[in-house]
């Protein structure tokens, strides 16, 4: 194992093509684009790391299925009342299917859908109690208590939200949103601005595989729902490209990362800030294609 991510990092992780960075958060167009890091959590226990893999960086949507797993554990079933579970074929930030649905988002991964967790989340808790409650969940999934909000990223996101405020905005008018706007981004954005290694990361995303001496933070049954997801709607409208190439479920986000489930094998994660057209990690995708074609992997 340490072979083949050492070779990963030193072929993919070494590209010249390398994706463009979110300069959309003027904090996230400050990263070096030169990182690359991946890092492997087996269902046995052992952790394997190449390139920057301790290096903290912004996770972005990929929070979202940690936010996922907490708001299933408030209301249950009742969520997908509220949000749906089919892939939106359109961009992470599209408003374009919430009219036609009357404020009812596809799944809780585009960004209209993450909006509605993060509210279902929040419930009638202050924002910073919802914040502590998932920086812990996060915590005791990587077994690991070095695990922070970026204030900075945070903030740079609030500035420039003005199309997530558009989606909640838009939401509530449908009666989909319980909390104001204003609260529900103020969460959203600070729990995008967690950051954390690769290497925690991937100890964190063991929370999501149903084997071993894994944490289990939730049942069976929802995990493999959440990871039903990941893999029909964690990378948008590249999630039919990333199931072709890499065959694993997995949760991309702008900051460059990408967490992917192997079930019954290992929780591995990746971080190369440059994205590609559909706002995931280009290399991050390269080198999980390279990683399941070498090791064999795959839920199919
Ligand atoms: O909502 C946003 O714009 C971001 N904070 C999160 C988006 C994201 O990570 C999309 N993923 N690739």
């Amino acid at each position: 194992m340490q072979d083949l991510l050492t070779e990963i990092a030193d072929t993919v992780g070494r590209s010249e093509e390398r994706g463009k960075l979110a300069d959309y958060i003027p904090e996230l167009a400050k990263i070096d684009p030169g990182h690359f890091a991946i890092s492997v959590a087996t269902a046995d226990g052992s952790l394997f790391s190449a390139g920057d893999a301790r290096i903290p960086f912004s996770i972005q949507s990929i929070s979202k299925v940690f936010v996922l797993a907490l708001a299933l554990g408030r209301v249950g079933e009742a969520l997908w009342k509220r949000v749906g579970r089919e892939p939106s074929g359109q961009a992470f930030n599209s408003i374009l299917l919430l009219e036609r649905e009357k404020g009812i988002p596809r799944n809780p991964f585009i960004n209209a859908g993450a909006l509605v967790a993060a509210d279902t989340l929040l419930g009638a808790a202050a924002p910073g109690e919802a914040l502590s409650a998932l920086l812990r969940f996060i915590r005791s999934a990587a077994d690991q208590d070095d695990i922070h909000i970026n204030e900075a990223v945070a903030s740079s996101e609030l500035d420039t939200a003005d199309r997530n405020f558009a989606l909640a905005h838009y939401m509530r008018s449908y009666g989909n949103l319980e909390n104001s706007p204003d609260r529900v981004l103020g969460t959203y954005c600070h729990q995008c601005a967690i950051e954390m290694t690769c290497e925690q990361l991937a100890l964190a995303g063991r929370f999501l595989l149903d084997t071993g001496e894994m944490p289990h933070l939730v049942s069976r049954e929802r995990k493999r729902r959440i990871n039903s997801l990941m893999m029909t709607c964690g990378q948008y409208d590249g999630s039919g490209d990333f199931a072709f190439r890499v065959g694993l479920p997995a949760k991309s986000g702008v900051g460059g990362g990408i967490l992917v489930i192997a079930p019954g094998r290992g929780a591995i994660s990746v971080w190369s800030p440059g994205l590609n057209s559909y706002g995931n990690s280009k290399l991050g995708t390269e080198a999980m294609e390279a990683f399941t074609r070498k090791i064999g992997w795959s839920v199919f």
